[in-house]
């Protein structure tokens, strides 16, 4: 069974320093997360019932995080998916390249935060499923 990228997916534990002020995590390149940083966006103002996502990146690497409220992730890899519910700061869940990803559910007033490898380049997405499903044919290895 070749192994998935999916098997690369991973919830990381971010430093949190708890202070009666308030708490404070952080993100360094390389320390927390396996790639240099290279873009951050965010979604924010997301109506209920919206749904976000929906494409693939074929190099992208990235780090998704609930900075407010929560929602739920799903990642495929052509033949599995797994589900998360982000709803900490300090949790981020790391997203290697070539997984169709779906988000949904979120929170009123919720904000999610991603962590990017490298600059937004639209040429990096896919947005069709098929062909999603046919790239990974031609790599022959699923979610490679
Ligand atoms: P998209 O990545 O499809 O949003 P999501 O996956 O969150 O649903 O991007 C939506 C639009 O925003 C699309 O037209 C591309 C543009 N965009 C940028 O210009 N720069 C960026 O860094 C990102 C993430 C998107």
């Amino acid at each position: 069974m070749p192994m998935s990228n999916l098997d690369l997916v991973e919830l990381i534990e971010l430093p949190k320093i708890s202070d009666p002020r308030g708490n404070l995590s952080f993100v360094e390149q390389n320390q927390h997360i396996p790639f240099e940083i290279r873009r951050i966006y965010y979604l924010y103002d997301i109506p209920g019932g919206s749904e976000r996502g929906s494409h693939a990146h074929k190099n992208l690497k990235q780090l998704m995080i609930a900075i407010s409220g929560s929602f739920d992730i799903r990642l495929n890899d052509g033949n599995d998916s797994k589900n998360f519910h982000l709803n900490r700061p300090y949790l981020g869940l790391y997203i290697p390249p070539m997984l169709w990803r779906s988000l949904d559910n979120f929170s009123s007033g919720s904000v999610c935060m991603v962590i990017a490898s490298d600059l937004y380049d639209e040429d990096d997405y896919l947005r069709n499923y098929t062909n999603y499903l046919n790239h990974i044919a031609i790599n022959d290895t699923p979610g490679q």
